[in-house]
């Protein structure tokens, strides 16, 4: 992908992939063929840090990065030079969305600006969500987003996971590919029925062989890097 846009109609934003040549002319290329696009930006390295953002800087347009970003039915304002947010991820939202029942009690870790609540709430209205994001800003956003989609009975706390007193839940969700299995043993303490766990791997055995509970599902997310795989692992507790 050498290129992503995040946004509306009205205002987005241009990300160019890290490595990219030619990123000044192709900056241009991308301002004329989208009118919507108002900023491009360009990723200087991978994501970093624990807040997961890339590194980026401003190639061309405006330098506020801040949009109103569509998709599956509800809005989430985000900079993306600020919180973690992934446009390509919107068909897991939506997957993982229509497999909530009504009436769950959920726990969304790791929740950045709380897209994956929104979404569940568009699909399932009749469940109550609690989310945790150690991101300040971010969390700034997710109650920006529960009130811009008129949502009730989700719960941003910001927060690091270990910290935060946890209550039992009946459904677990851990996007945090990189180090969610660090935080496995805490959520089974917590859980009453399902664990999402995300993870990369080239082959899930990788992420498998580390998991004693029972998996009922492996779902293929998205290609990650040459031959890896972001995964969702569904642990029954
Ligand atoms: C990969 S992002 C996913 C964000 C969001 N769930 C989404 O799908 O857009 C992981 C998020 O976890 C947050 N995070 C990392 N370590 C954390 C911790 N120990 N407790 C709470 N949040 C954490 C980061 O700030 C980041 O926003």
């Amino acid at each position: 992908m050498v290129y992503e846009i995040i946004g509306s109609k009205e205002k987005a934003v241009a990300i160019i992939g890290f490595g990219t040549e030619n990123i000044k002319e192709l900056a241009e290329k991308i301002m004329k063929q989208h009118k919507n696009v108002k900023s491009v930006l360009a990723k200087t390295g991978q994501r970093e840090g624990v807040f997961r953002t890339h590194p980026t800087k401003l190639i061309l347009g405006d330098k506020n990065t801040e949009v109103i970003h569509k998709e599956n039915g509800y809005s989430i304002k985000i900079d993306p030079r600020i919180a973690y947010f992934s446009p390509r991820e919107s068909t897991e939202r939506l997957r993982l969305s229509k497999m909530i029942k009504a009436g769950e009690k959920i726990l969304v870790m790791f929740s950045g600006v709380s897209p994956i609540a929104i979404a569940i709430k568009k699909v399932q209205p009749d469940c109550k969500i609690t989310c945790i994001e150690i991101n300040p800003e971010a969390v700034k956003y997710a109650d920006e987003n529960v009130k811009l989609n008129k949502i009730c009975g989700i719960k941003n706390i910001c927060g690091d996971v270990r910290e935060v007193k946890l209550e039992k839940y009946d459904r677990i969700i851990m996007p945090l590919p990189e180090t969610s299995l660090e935080y496995l043993d805490l959520a089974k303490k917590h859980c009453k029925g399902i664990i999402h766990l995300y993870g990369f791997a080239k082959d899930p055995k990788e992420i498998t062989s580390k998991i004693e509970d029972k998996i009922i599902k492996i779902q293929r997310v998205l290609p990650y890097g040459p031959g890896i795989y972001k995964m969702r692992f569904d642990i029954e507790i």
